[in-house]
């Protein structure tokens, strides 16, 4: 988390009116491609539609960086984290078989990409 402030990295968080954090992303900025680092939303605000604005926000913040296109990796059995994806134009690319630890073996991510133009 702390390697991912400042420099080439962006984010934003939201918060309630209680200034409970509600959800935060980061995302990576690099000559006209973005990478969404992390996105996570409290499990007591999730299903509201905060990880969709979130991902809206790192969307409008990449743009108006430059960013043509967008990746990012996700656990290929995450069904709401790749629901949230498709939904909002991103399609797999490629798979790192085995690449994240589960509580069993390993488990594959699946790389998206968004494209902008
Ligand atoms: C993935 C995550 C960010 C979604 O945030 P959220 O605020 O719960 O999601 P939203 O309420 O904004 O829902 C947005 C879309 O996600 C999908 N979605 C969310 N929860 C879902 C679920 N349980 N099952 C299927 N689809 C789901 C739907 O497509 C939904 O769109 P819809 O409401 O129009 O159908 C959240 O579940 C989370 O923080 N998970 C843990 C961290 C994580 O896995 N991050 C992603 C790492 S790649």
């Amino acid at each position: 988390m702390l390697s991912c402030i400042g420099g080439r990295y962006f984010g934003y968080y939201a918060q309630s009116s209680s200034q409970e954090m509600l959800g935060f992303y980061i995302g990576e900025y690099v000559a006209g491609e973005s990478t969404l680092m992390d996105i996570c939303v409290n499990p007591r605000a999730q299903n509201q539609g905060i990880g969709k604005q979130l991902l809206h926000h790192y969307h409008q913040q990449a743009q108006a960086l430059g960013t043509e296109l967008s990746f990012l990796e996700v656990r290929a059995k995450n069904i709401a984290a790749l629901m949230l994806y498709i939904n909002q134009g991103y399609v797999e690319i490629s798979r790192r078989t085995g690449y994240y630890p589960a509580e069993t073996g390993y488990e594959d991510a699946i790389v998206m990409r968004k494209s902008f133009t």
